[in-house]
This record gives structure tokens, C-alpha cells and sequence, in this order.
């Protein structure tokens, strides 16, 4: 896998909310690909955060990066189509917060985005069984989901390898991405595990120079 294969998405749950439109363009001009936007509910998890008012006003502010939009709330359905009306490109959700996983997939894609399951570091692979062909994405938390600034748990270096042996038994073109707790010093042991998306929040945001992150996250991946 080149490097133009690899996704840096900086989660922006770490940057200045109250700067947020010029937080976001800073850190793609600074070379990030994608924008990670997560989303919670204090209920599927114990933290507050955006919704779709906030993803369209970046979409009206000039954003036309992919908007990765992480869904930490239950239930999901309601939010897929106000979501894929603000501007979202992907669409990802935790399989235990929707009653028809199958369903909340195909409702993803019906409304035009990229659908993905995202998998809390004790929920099982499994849920991947019969949906293979639903997900475009496939997203590894790597710490508990609801906040930023968390370690990264080693545990799920080996579900990276295991879920990459399932994307390429399906022989489909799925991403494989990984959230929480990314840093310098370990994005490169996570890409040899087999991901190729990274999703970063407080390593990218907490830093003053967001392109010489981005650019040594990079040298990190080109030696994998
Ligand atoms: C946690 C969020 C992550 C978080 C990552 O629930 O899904 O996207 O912002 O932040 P860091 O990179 O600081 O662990
Ligand atoms: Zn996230």
C-alpha cells in the first residue's frame, strides 16, 4: 500500500470550537484528507457533543473535504438522513446502538454516503458476519469510546490483523480504519497491523504546527 492509499482524518472533537471553520481549513491545508466528526449524544455514550447544524455549517464555510461523520449515539436511523443532508460523506455508527444493523447500513447508503460499523474495543468482529457487503468502512475503536486525549489500548493491534483478514476474504474494497489514542510513536505499529485510515484527534490539534504533524505522521507511515 503506497502512501496516497493512507487517510489521516483529524478528529475535530480536539480543536477550538469556537474557531471551528478556520480550525478545520487550517489543518487541510496542513494536509490532512478527510475530517473526522464525532458525534455524540450522552446516552450511547457519557459526553455531548455536535450534529448536523454543525457539519452543514462547515459545508456552507467551504469545506469539500469528506466529512466522516462517527455516530456515538442511539438510536442512529433518525440521524442518517439529517446527517447525509448536511454534507456527510461517510456515515458510521456502533452496531449495538441501532435494533437492525442490516437496515441502518442500507439507510446509509439510500441517502448517498459511504456507510461504516465501528467496533468499541469489546465488541466482536462478528457483527461483520452477514454484512460484508453493506460496509464501505469498517472502524476499530482503540480506546472507550466518548472522549478525546485517551491511551491507546494494544489490544487492538491484533483485531486490525483480524479485520483485515476478513476484508481481504471478501475480497471487497473496504476501508480499515482506527480510532483513538494515535500518536506518533505508534501510527506506524498500526499500519503495519493493517489499517490504512487514522484517525487522530488530540496528536494533531494539541500540536502548534498541524502540517509538520501531519507531515511526520506521514514519514512515520512511509516506512511501513
Ligand atoms: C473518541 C472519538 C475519537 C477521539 C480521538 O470517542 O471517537 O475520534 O476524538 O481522539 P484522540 O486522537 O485524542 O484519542
Ligand atoms: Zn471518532
Amino acid at each position: 500500500m503506497n502512501a496516497v492509499d493512507r487517510i489521516i482524518a483529524p478528529s475535530i472533537l480536539s480543536a477550538d470550537f469556537a474557531r471551528l471553520g478556520q480550525e478545520v481549513d487550517d489543518v487541510l491545508a496542513a494536509g490532512a484528507d478527510t475530517v473526522h466528526f464525532d458525534v455524540m449524544d450522552n446516552h450511547y455514550v457519557p459526553n455531548l457533543t455536535i450534529g448536523p447544524l454543525v457539519c452543514e455549517a462547515l459545508r456552507k464555510h467551504g469545506v469539500t473535504a469528506p466529512i466522516d461523520v462517527h455516530l456515538m449515539v442511539e438510536p442512529v436511523d433518525a440521524l442518517i438522513p439529517a446527517f447525509a443532508a448536511a454534507g456527510a460523506s461517510w456515515i458510521t455508527f456502533h452496531p449495538e446502538a441501532t435494533r437492525h444493523v442490516d437496515r441502518s447500513l442500507a439507510l446509509v447508503r439510500e441517502h448517498g454516503c459511504e456507510a461504516g460499523l465501528v467496533f468499541n474495543p469489546s465488541t466482536s468482529l462478528t457483527h461483520l458476519d452477514y454484512v460484508m457487503d453493506k460496509v464501505d468502512v469498517i472502524l476499530l475503536m482503540s480506546v472507550n469510546p466518548g472522549f478525546g486525549g485517551q491511551s491507546f489500548l494494544p489490544s487492538t493491534l491484533d483485531k486490525i490483523a483480524r479485520a483485515r483478514e476478513r476484508i481481504a476474504a471478501s475480497g471487497r474494497d473496504i476501508r480499515l480504519a482506527v480510532d483513538g489514542g494515535i500518536k506518533l510513536d505508534n501510527i506506524g505499529d498500526i499500519a503495519r497491523a493493517g489499517a490504512d485510515t487514522f484517525v487522530a484527534g488530540s496528536a494533531i490539534f494539541g500540536t502548534d504546527d498541524y502540517g509538520a504533524t501531519i507531515a511526520a505522521m506521514r514519514a512515520a507511515l512511509e516506512d511501513t
